[in-house]
């Protein structure tokens, strides 16, 4: 198949390139899609796609009047995607779920022990000759509760990594799932993982449901100087509220690996600009605030298989008319 590839990079060519082995004809482009870039597309019949193109009502309008049948999404999250709209244009959309959830496990313990420890800033002192400890207590975990938002792959894979180091498990997820009881957690309302929790990650997709789940009501709940951690999507925190939890000292620490409005900073290098969003810059000027920019995916292990899942969907689409990995209009309710 002739294939749009938006929004890449150079590390994504390697990977896809690999994976293809010159078996579809991949037209590689960096800009992201938007209504305005779809004709970069050209004569290709699907397009491939990340986490920050645009595939509203509008794109996917403009991309079915250029003929293109399927939508490949090369990440497990498909919040991005009018998938209403898809269907009544008959366009396929495929992801690549479960790719490697203990990259983004891993991600998110990173964050933990980097913002429990000080390591950010202990980086930056020793780089200074200054070897003062004042400022930078952390504490243990072992014996912490972590309360765990969302325990589907991502969720279930810290949870295990929690309990590795001695914590309290709690879970909330409107599916529960046994194998998060059989390795010790325990599910608990969202208002008691709220309110028992030293430590809160969340790995639950963006629906209209968890849009702005953690807000000033959810925050209010929480323990006087609780870890929050979000690698999951940025609008499933209400940043405003936590900015105003991180002044108050409610929230004693923020690690980010996702943003709400990312889409006009993540990927890039804006080393040399000034920053336009007051309310990120705000973020970045708390000590206790660690950002990192959507990179939670990025490990060799899962570009390869987000890389190979994604051939495997347009190959399949190819030869059946249906991705590997399609999702289904039901999912976003
Ligand atoms: P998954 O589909 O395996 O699990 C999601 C879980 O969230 C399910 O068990 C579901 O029942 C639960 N859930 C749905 N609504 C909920 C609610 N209102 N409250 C609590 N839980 C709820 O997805 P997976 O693979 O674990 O990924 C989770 C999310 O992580 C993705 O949707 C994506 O947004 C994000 N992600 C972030 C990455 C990064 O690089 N930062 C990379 C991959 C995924």
């Amino acid at each position: 198949m002739k294939v749009g590839v938006f929004g890449t990079k150079p590390y994504d060519h390697t990977f896809l390139d690999a994976a293809n082995a010159g078996r579809h004809a991949l037209r590689y482009l960096e800009p992201h899609l938007t209504h305005e870039t779809v004709a970069l597309a050209g004569d290709a019949t699907a397009v491939c796609t990340f986490v920050n193109d645009t595939l509203d009502r509008p794109t996917l309008a403009a991309l079915a009047a250029q003929g293109m049948k399927l939508v490949a999404l090369r990440c497990a999250g498909f919040n991005q995607v009018d998938l209403a709209a898809a269907r009544d244009l008959g366009i396929a959309v495929a992801r690549v779920p479960g790719y490697s959830p203990h990259a983004i496990a891993e991600h998110a313990l990173a964050l933990i022990l980097s913002l429990d420890r000080n390591i950010h800033r202990a980086w930056a002192r020793v780089r200074e000759g200054n070897f003062a400890l004042d400022g930078l207590l952390g504490f243990n975990l072992h014996g912490r509760t972590v309360g765990i938002v969302g325990t589907g792959e991502i969720g279930l894979a810290t949870a295990g990594i929690m309990r590795g180091f001695g914590c309290e498990v709690l879970a909330f997820d409107p599916a529960p799932n046994p194998a998060l009881t059989q390795s010790g957690g325990t599910y608990v309302d969202l208002d008691a993982l709220l309110a028992r929790s030293d430590i809160i990650t969340l790995h639950c997709p963006l629906t209209p449901v968890t849009r702005h789940l953690i807000d000033a009501a959810a925050i209010a709940q929480m323990k006087h100087g609780v870890m929050l951690i979000n690698t999951s999507r940025g609008a499933v925190i209400d940043t405003r509220a936590v900015i105003a939890g991180l002044k108050s000292g409610c929230i004693g620490y923020l690690g980010l690996d996702v943003y709400e409005e990312e889409g006009d900073l993540f990927f890039e290098n804006l080393s040399d600009q000034t920053i336009q969003d007051d309310v990120f810059a705000r973020l970045l000027t708390f000590p206790n605030v660690l950002i990192t920019g959507h990179q939670a995916f990025f490990t060799s292990d899962a570009m390869t298989a987000i890389a190979a899942t994604t051939i495997a969907n347009i190959t399949s689409f190819e030869e059946t008319g249906q991705p590997l990995h399609p999702v289904a209009v039901e999912r976003v309710a």
